[in-house]
């Protein structure tokens, strides 16, 4: 990642995340190797560092005596959500895809069916560490209302619908619909990650507003620098050097907003990625 403090926060959080699932599914330690799998396989944790960081450039702002160790169950969340959407998105009858991260996908490992029941368990399991965590009971419920309807008819369901629907020639593959897709598949959760903190502190309308916009085109940054190195979406529509001119635009946009360094560094990364 080539941020310091990134990979510090991944070791640190990857075994967060192991130890949690460890704690509860270890009644079973069958279900518990499959759902605990996609987190030892690596993965940027970039939704999770995401959230964190926005809630440390908040409480900074506000100087609020809040702790971050407090948003450590969100992140969690969201990264469970995440994996359990790329568990699905790689079944046969989506993506059909045999390796993730560079390790046979959660249905070739072990089995079809069993992927789409350890997808179904990371992503319920995402809302009882929302609901648990220590924040106002009114607040986690805004902030559990808006992660259902991200994670499915706002953002991340109708958009892999769409997507699904273009593979199978419903749709014209076309620069409107690919963005259209990519900005639902992709970018609400990544917005989502943003806006949580945002519910939880609080902050003024100016930095709200920054924030969120902040989140938005750095969703819309992420799946062009994917499609990118993947060669598909936009890769398919447009040529490298429109596709390369879409990225920039996008990415002063990001570097005008007043937000902190930390914070433009996550958008430099987006933006100059190779993986
Ligand atoms: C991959 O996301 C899927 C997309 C939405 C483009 P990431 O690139 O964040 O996946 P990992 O978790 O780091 O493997
Ligand atoms: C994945 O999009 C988006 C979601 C899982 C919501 P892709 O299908 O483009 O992601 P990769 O390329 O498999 O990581
Ligand atoms: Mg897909
Ligand atoms: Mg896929
Ligand atoms: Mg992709």
């Amino acid at each position: 990642m080539d941020i310091p403090k990134w990979e510090e926060f991944n070791k640190f959080f990857k075994s967060f995340c192991i130890q949690n699932l460890e704690k509860k599914l270890s009644n079973n330690p069958e279900i518990y190797e499959i759902c605990v799998y996609p987190f030892t396989t690596g993965g940027k944790f970039f939704r999770s560092f995401l959230l964190y960081q926005t809630a440390d450039f908040i409480i900074q702002k506000l100087s609020k005596d809040v702790k971050l160790e407090s948003f450590l169950p969100l992140a969690f969340s969201i990264e469970l959500i995440h994996n359990y959407s790329l568990i699905h998105d790689d079944l046969p009858s989506m993506d059909n895809s045999d390796y993730r991260r560079g390790y046979p996908t959660v249905h070739k490992k072990f089995g079809e069916a069993e992927a789409v029941l350890a997808g179904d368990m990371l992503l319920t399991l995402a809302f009882e560490y929302i609901a648990n965590s220590k924040f106002e009971p009114e607040k986690l419920i805004r902030v559990l209302k808006k992660v259902s309807q991200y994670s499915s008819y706002r953002y991340l369901i109708t958009g892999q619908f769409l997507d699904i629907w273009m593979q199978k020639g419903r749709l014209i593959k076309n620069l409107e619909n690919i963005k259209i897709i990519n900005f639902y598949k992709t970018s609400g959760l990544i917005l989502l990650s943003v806006e949580i903190p945002v519910i939880l502190l609080n902050p003024p309308y100016e930095i709200k507003y920054n924030l969120v916009r902040y989140g938005y085109f750095l969703g819309s940054l992420f799946q062009i620098t994917d499609d990118i190195l993947d060669y598909d979406g936009l890769y398919e529509v447009l040529n490298i050097k429109d596709l390369k001119n879409l990225a920039k635009n996008i990415y002063e946009k990001i570097m005008k907003i007043p937000v902190n360094q930390d914070l433009k560094d996550i958008a430099n990364f987006v933006y100059n990625r190779n993986k």
